[in-house]
């Protein structure tokens, strides 16, 4: 599904069309009221082969009775029915309404019923995607989850040269392809993510865990899958549904994130641990509920629990291993000492008492630090980062 908002860039939509309907895509059109000062809805119908919708409510002498139960609920059928909603050229106006949430035409409303990835194809002039509004809106889309589709440096419809050109239809339609076909830079490879916390039982129904909320983690696995991976996720208890494409094993204690990573870590091509495994877990669990009576206070035994990532580091055996540090002071020097400890590949360190970091949030500002090199990378989406971890791994020897 293609959602064409109101740019001179609209014009170009025509070849996007025609790039999936030769290859034998399905595509509806819907249109903003303001697109059509910009591309003639009849041009993109005859070459969707497709009604392109534009207004909210079709006139009611259009809307035969056997039609009216659909047309009704086209925002919510649409938004069901396709595999993929690109919305090029998207304005600073939609791009803002979008992020507000506002649904005050078809394309919008459309937007917000979608079960579909949604990828934004940004067209505006350049200044108009370097004011800080335009900027903030773009960090929280793609912190909300939608795919942005870079736009590129060139020749602007005002005259200007610089950023704030959309993409060339071809590019567009690759990376739709990749993404649907699930072939990218990482097709072929495997790749095993852990994610999430653990939870260790003290007894029937108390527990002790950690803040982690595995968002970090779901990130990669999502990144590595769209990029054309096997993804395995082991996971510990979190709230987050499984990335498409990726197979999910769900585990709740370090012991048994244990057992799952060492029968799935196999013939992996890349792993990576962003789990907050517990360090300590309990020695023995009750069984029962620990009772009151008779205590003023317990004291409880824990044990080390294994380091898995130590344990992947000493049996290397094929695999680039990627581990995570989360430290509070001297992040980078911790780091270190754990990549060598750990005979990692890399290690991502961040800070949770950084801005924008930490346990929960979209975003996160991380270092990579190999044994040659330290990068500091700006506060990103989480998905950012991890596509920008697989990049490294990409270039890794
Ligand atoms: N890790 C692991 N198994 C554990 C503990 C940690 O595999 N039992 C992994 C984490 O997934 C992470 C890395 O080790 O990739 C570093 O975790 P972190 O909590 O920062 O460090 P620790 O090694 O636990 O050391 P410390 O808590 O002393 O900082």
């Amino acid at each position: 599904m293609i959602g064409v908002s109101g740019g001179i860039a609209a014009y170009k939509i025509c070849y996007l069309v025609r790039y999936f309907v030769r290859n034998g895509a399905e595509v509806r059109i819907i249109m903003t009221p303001s697109a059509v000062n910009f591309v003639s809805p009849v041009t993109l119908s005859a070459l969707s082969r497709n009604e392109v919708i534009i207004n909210m409510f079709p006139p009611a002498d259009k809307v035969s009775s056997s039609e009216k139960v659909e047309t009704k609920t086209w925002h919510v059928n649409l938004g069901l029915w396709a595999d993929v909603f690109i919305i090029a050229p998207a304005t600073a106006n939609t791009l803002a309404k979008i992020n507000a949430g506002i649904s005050d035409n078809f394309l919008l409303t459309t937007v917000l019923a979608s079960r579909c990835p949604v990828f934004l194809a940004p067209a505006m002039d350049d200044d108009m995607i370097k004011n800080s509004v335009t900027v903030r809106n773009l960090k929280s889309l793609s912190a909300s989850g939608f795919k942005m589709i870079e736009p590129e440096y060139g020749e602007l419809a005002s005259g200007l040269v610089g950023e704030g050109r959309m993409a060339e239809p071809e590019r567009i339609f690759e990376i739709i392809k990749d993404f649907l076909l699930r072939t990218g830079d990482l097709t072929g490879r495997k790749i095993l993510v852990t994610a999430g916390p653990t939870a260790e039982n003290l007894d029937r129904v108390r527990f002790i865990t950690n803040s982690s909320t595995g968002k970090m983690g779901f990130a990669i696995a999502e990144a590595a899958s769209d990029r054309g991976a096997a993804v395995t996720l082991i996971t510990g208890p979190v709230n987050l549904d499984t990335p498409e494409g990726v197979k999910r094993i769900d585990v709740r204690t370090a012991d048994e994130m244990f057992r799952k990573v060492k029968s799935n870590c196999s013939k992996k091509d890349l792993i990576v641990m962003t789990a907050a495994v517990e360090d300590f877990v309990p020695v023995k669990t009750d069984k029962g509920k620990i009772k009151k009576e008779e205590k003023e206070k317990f004291v409880f035994e824990f044990r080390r629990a294994v380091d898995i990532l130590e344990y992947l580091g000493k049996k290397k055996n094929g695999y680039k291993l990627i581990g995570f540090a989360l430290e509070t002071d001297d992040e980078i020097e911790n780091a270190k000492k754990k990549l060598k400890r750990k005979n990692l590949d890399m290690i991502v360190s961040n800070n949770p008492d950084s801005e924008g970091s930490g346990f929960g949030t979209e975003t996160n500002k991380v270092s990579f630090i190999t044994e040659r090199k330290t990068e500091q990378l700006p506060l990103m989406s989480k998905y950012d980062v991890g596509n920008a971890i697989l990049d490294r791994y990409l270039k890794m020897k």
